[in-house]
């Protein structure tokens, strides 16, 4: 048998021999370390004529190449080995319950909160739950909701534009707010319609009240008589049962939307003296909410009758709500995902099932 025979005989005795990583470190090191038996066959190649290269080198290059593998094979095996082991001695009860203690567990973010917090309130009022993409088309975001193209009001929203599609050109947006899921809703369902979107929301902006995702809950109400008074009902229903008080003081004002007429903003009282926010006093406001009659060209364009059929949407910062309910007077912090933050602003979890099943952030 051939020298590099024999070696390779031995050495893969040596290596099925192995029964723990530490035995087949040190065969690897006697093989393939700098004075391994196959590294020190290799430097005898520098000193070949060249016809005894050609025979050699394939051949002493080979035996490293299986040794390698075999090395690493047996490694594999051992570790799985090991592990399996490890699993049979070491055994968690998962029945046993949980050792509570402050950082046992986890907490609620405030957002997760209002969100599930208003789907109930709007649960009870009879409002179904519908959801759109983040991601848009410009279909849905603008020109269906009667932004024309090329419209000064598009300006209005600081749109993160992807770029555009290498073949059709068409370029997406991060949806500006969550009215394009008014669209998909009235194409999906024959009014009447009765819906909330709660959302993430995008816009190139940041400040004390501004972040570049932000949240959103849109409302929509379709049919026959729904009209501007039973929007105003809604709304100050429900602001009182959110911020749980008999009566709320907000303001409509008039504004300007191009899937709404009329349009109104609505504003609640609240203080804003000396970096704090507190809803139920104080003399200023914040505006949490555009809203208004649907515009009978959005009606026109997902095939519903404008002379049959009327109704009224709103769109509410559900950052904002969330601020003046909890009295958090700045808006970034709610997304630096710090948890000295959430553990203090967080809310405990119920043991009871989320109403807004996976809406939460
Ligand atoms: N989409 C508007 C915004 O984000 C808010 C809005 C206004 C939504 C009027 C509506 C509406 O549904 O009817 O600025």
């Amino acid at each position: 048998m051939s020298e590099i025979a024999t070696l390779e005989n031995s050495l893969v005795e040596a290596i099925a021999a192995a029964h723990d990583e530490a035995t087949l470190e040190a065969v690897r090191i006697s093989a393939l370390g700098k004075k391994g038996s196959v590294s020190e066959l290799l430097k005898t190649l520098g000193s070949m004529t060249p016809d005894e290269r050609k025979v050699q080198g394939p051949a002493i290059n080979g035996l490293r190449d299986r040794v390698a593998t075999a090395l690493g094979e047996r490694k594999n095996i051992l570790q799985e080995e090991a592990l399996n082991a490890r699993l049979a001695q070491e055994r968690a009860d998962v029945t046993l319950p949980v050792q509570e203690g402050p950082q046992t567990r986890g907490r609620i973010h405030p957002i997760s909160q209002v969100i599930d917090e208003l789907t109930a309130i709007f649960a009870d009022l009879g409002f179904a739950i519908a959801e759109g993409p983040d991601v848009e088309s410009d279909f849905y975001n603008f020109t269906a909701l009667n932004f024309p193209e090329g419209h000064p009001a598009r300006e209005m929203h600081d749109t993160f534009f992807f770029p555009p599609d290498a073949t059709t050109g068409e370029r997406k947006v991060l949806r500006t707010h969550t009215s394009p899921v008014q669209v998909r809703t009235m194409q999906m369902q024959k009014p009447p319609i009765r819906v909330i979107c709660p959302g993430r929301t995008y816009r190139c902006d940041s400040d004390q009240t501004h972040t570049p995702m932000f949240h959103q809950v849109e409302g929509l109400v379709i049919d026959k008589t729904a009209n501007f008074g039973h929007l105003k009902w809604i709304l100050e229903e429900f602001c009182k049962a959110f911020f749980e008080v008999p009566n709320v003081k907000m303001r409509f004002r008039p504004s300007f939307f191009p899937f709404t007429e009329p349009s109104a903003e609505v504003d609640i009282q609240c203080s804003r003296k000396g970096g704090d926010i507190r809803f139920g006093e104080g003399d200023d406001w914040l505006e949490i909410l555009g809203c208004g009659m649907v515009h009978p060209n959005v009606l026109r364009n997902v095939g519903i009758d404008p002379d049959e059929y009327q109704g009224f949407a709103w769109g509410m910062g559900i950052d904002r709500i969330a601020m003046l309910k909890y009295g958090m007077p700045d808006l970034r912090p709610f997304f630096e995902a710090d948890v000295r933050w959430l553990s203090h602003y967080g809310f405990r979890p119920l043991d009871l099932p989320s109403l807004a099943g996976g809406l939460s952030v």
